[in-house]
């Protein structure tokens, strides 16, 4: 067992992730747990951590597209595009590797998801290592991203020896994930980071969106609709008919931008007091993970406007509550 510690040494990162420790790396999404990507015996250690079906690949980070070519067998132009648009930043492509990426980091899959995160911290990081690093988010399979340090110390801290600190995160959901089919046309798989509509505007098409599949199989794990759920129930609608319905219980409210009247303010979280589906992501993760530390019922949440971020947004909404459903 161990006491993680917390700090911002590069050199403390680099040997622990060297000898195949696991650190928890910020990124501009959410804090990512990383292992050596090329060393299985490392790689199997976040699985272990995570308590996570090895059946559910890894996302692959480097500190360039030129990092991670070796890995890659095709990279189709439409990927360039996006990579030269978006990195560093919250997209990750899933394209054909080669045999250098370990089977455990893919789940077999003949392709890899790979990303250049826009973190300061972390891009030096990656920049000074031999290897990239393999990091699905810093949290218990199942539950809420972590986008604060203090979220993968509750969660993860006995288990790995090293947290690099890089403050909140900014963009406070996950990255957006887009695959290519045979003829290389860009498909969304996960709604994240960078909106359908900016994805969209690079390539001057429209990209079909796979999901969220309903499937209990999914080619990626963000597709699994009880994924990112907080352990307090949460259930979605209008916030007045809800608070009608479920007001005798001791309720917390999720909010986009407007309090409840009647509710104790201490509460209720607001995602964003002027509206502003940015600062609502960056907030999501971590109102989410407070009232499930206050010791309510229930959580009663309402959706944001579904258009760019908003629809990352919803996507986890809707993925908390389908989980208490389940
Ligand atoms: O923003 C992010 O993407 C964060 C930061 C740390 O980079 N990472 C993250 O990783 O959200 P994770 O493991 O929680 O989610 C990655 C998703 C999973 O749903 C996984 O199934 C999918 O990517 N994925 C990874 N490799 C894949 C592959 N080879 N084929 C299909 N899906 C893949
Ligand atoms: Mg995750």
């Amino acid at each position: 067992m161990y006491k993680a510690r917390v700090g911002t040494s590069l050199e403390l990162a680099q040997d622990f992730l060297s000898q195949g420790e696991l650190v928890a790396i910020p990124t501009e999404t959410v804090y990512g747990l990383a292992a050596n990507a090329l060393e299985p015996y490392a790689v199997i250690k976040i699985f272990e951590a995570k308590n996570r079906p090895q059946f559910n690949p890894l996302i692959v980070h480097g500190d360039s597209l030129e990092s991670l070519t070796s890995l890659l067998k095709v990279i189709p132009p439409q990927a360039i595009q996006l990579a030269e648009a978006f990195w560093p930043g919250p997209l990750t492509l899933l394209l054909p590797r080669t045999a250098k990426v370990p089977d455990l980091v893919t789940a077999g899959s003949d392709r890899v998801a790979v990303r250049v995160p826009g973190h300061p911290l972390t891009l030096s990081l990656l920049a000074s290592l031999p290897f990239p690093l393999a990091a699905p988010s810093a949290n218990p399979f199942g539950y809420i991203s972590p986008t604060r340090v203090e979220h993968v110390q509750e969660q993860l801290g006995q288990k790995i020896p090293y947290i690099l600190d890089g403050g909140a995160c900014e963009i406070g959901v996950e990255s957006s994930i887009v695959g290519f089919d045979k003829a290389g046309n860009a498909e969304l798989y996960r709604s994240g980071g960078i909106s359908a509509e900016a994805i969209e505007a690079i390539l001057g098409a429209h990209i079909p969106r796979f999901l969220p599949a309903k499937t209990q199989k999914p080619t990626s794990s963000g597709q699994l609709k009880s994924h990112y759920a907080p352990h307090t129930p949460l259930i979605l609608g209008d916030l007045e008919a809800l608070l009608a319905k479920h007001g005798r219980k001791n309720v917390g409210i999720l909010a986009f931008s407007q309090a409840l009247a009647g509710i104790p303010l201490a509460r209720q979280r607001i995602l964003s007091p002027s509206a502003n589906l940015a600062e609502a992501a960056k907030n999501l993760f971590a109102a989410m993970h407070e009232l499930d530390g206050q010791g309510v019922d229930l959580v009663l949440a309402e959706l944001v406007p579904n258009t760019g971020l908003g629809r990352a947004i919803n996507d986890r909404l809707k993925r908390a509550q389908a989980k208490n459903k389940a």
